[in-house]
């Protein structure tokens, strides 16, 4: 494999920062990260484009720093999208087989999903992902593969994502200006269930929430596949902002503060604790109990759990969440979230930190690289199954989106 060929890279576009990894294959097909690079999302909020130059310059930013660390020059990659604009909602679609041995293949498969994807959207939207979930075959449901079954009938459950297509444009044309080819958008929370999530609680039930600076990203898996996503406008910066107004201080020092000292469920702060407070106008630090701040913050960390439970309810999964939640994304490395999660949620919840990967692991086993580190498992996937569909891409059989569907899907 030429050296570029085995790079697989990760732009993540966060609301506080634009990451940009770079994963190398190795023989044994494990990728070891040997790339990285960060810079503040300036120009991007909440997924949105809010100024093209800033947000071009931010990228190239991250790129180039990546590119620098790796000794690689970064042409293509899987970013990451996310924003209130982007919505789930779940489809089905039902074909008659049409071979005469009544055995089902890959095109009956893919008119299965193409009738599933054929849904009429509102004027400015596009889809993003088709993510099959389950398929009918006659009267037998929950089969994950179909393929060489017999049958009349074919019905596919799919999850289709969609996005705001003037807002995925313009944050892909920042990419592109900035000199990288998109291989692929993909939702954030999509890539970073990837990185955090094992098999066994995808198989089981379990909400993944990706809190990061402007949103909480949330998607629910059972029986190893995605049922529902949504994005909720609130995230790290809301803490930040409440202590700020707060205490009185500017916004850099709030999120300093924050880091360092915060914590979101007040009975797990002593009373006697104490914190050293900077102080504006150049007057001396100021000694302060710290059970002030955690009373700043939980009020914030009970209405995003509530935003949270609230979603969950109204799809209709609080009883299929057998493995609980898992709280990723910077801002769920805030002290004491999981705790008041897990008593406003009353089930198990726990921090999720990407994993999987080798190489520079150090610097990204932290929350807020779940998804960058997710988009580089995933191009793995993808990179695994384009090696083992060879043969069969040649008949020219399958196209891009079925492609894509499998790539997702198996
Ligand atoms: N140690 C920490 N404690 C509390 N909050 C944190 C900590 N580290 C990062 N955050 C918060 O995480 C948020 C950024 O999340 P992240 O996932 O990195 O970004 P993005 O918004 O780009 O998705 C910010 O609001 C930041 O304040
Ligand atoms: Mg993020």
């Amino acid at each position: 494999m030429a050296r570029r060929e085995r790079h697989l890279v990760g732009l993540d576009l966060g609301t506080s920062k634009v990451a940009a990894i770079v994963g190398e294959l190795t023989g044994g097909g494990e990728v070891e990260i040997v790339g990285l690079g960060t810079a503040d999302s300036e120009g991007i909020r909440r997924g949105a484009v809010i100024n093209q130059e800033a947000a071009i310059a931010s990228i190239q930013k991250a790129v180039e720093a990546a590119e620098l660390t790796a000794g690689v020059e970064i042409d293509n990659a899987l970013v990451s999208l996310t924003g209130t604009h982007v919505k789930g909602f779940n489809s089905r679609g039902v074909v008659a087989v049409a071979g005469r041995t009544r055995e089902i293949t890959r095109d009956d498969v893919r008119r299965a999903i193409d009738a599933a994807r054929a849904v009429s959207l509102p004027n400015g939207r596009e889809i993003l992902h088709v993510l099959p979930q389950d398929f009918v075959v006659d009267e037998e449901d929950g089969i994950s593969n179909p393929v060489g079954m017999s049958g009349s009938r074919l019905e596919v459950n799919v999850h289709i994502v969609t996005g705001g297509t003037t807002t995925t444009q313009n944050i892909l044309s920042c990419v592109n200006k900035a000199g990288v080819n998109v291989r692929e958008p993909v939702l954030e929370q999509l890539a970073s269930s990837e990185s955090v999530l094992t098999p066994d609680e995808r198989e089981l039930g379990v909400a993944l929430v990706d809190i990061g600076g402007g949103t909480a990203d949330l998607a629910i898996f059972e029986r190893g596949f995605l049922w529902h996503t949504a994005v909720m406008p609130i995230g790290g910066d809301h803490f930040t902002n409440d202590i700020a107004v707060g205490l009185r201080m500017p916004i850099p020092e709030a999120e300093k503060l924050k880091r360092r000292c915060g914590c979101a469920l007040s009975a797990l702060v002593g009373d006697d604790e104490t914190m050293d407070v900077a102080s504006v106008g150049g007057r001396a630090p100021r000694t302060m109990a710290r059970r002030i701040l955690s009373d700043v913050l939980q009020p914030r960390a009970e209405e995003l759990c509530h935003l949270v439970w609230d979603e969950i309810h109204r799809a209709g999964y609080e009883k299929s969440l057998n493995s609980g939640i898992v709280l990723t994304g910077g801002a769920a490395n805030l002290e004491g979230l999981v705790q008041i999660a897990e008593q406003i949620f009353d089930m198990p919840v726990r921090r999720g930190v990407p994993a999987g990967l080798g190489g520079l692991a150090d610097h990204i086993v932290n929350p807020s690289f779940a998804t960058a580190v997710g988009l580089i498992l995933r191009a793995r996937r993808q990179r695994a199954h384009d090696v083992n569909q060879a043969p069969r891409r040649g008949i020219g059989m399958l196209t891009d989106l079925v492609r894509g569907v499998f790539k997702e899907f198996f």
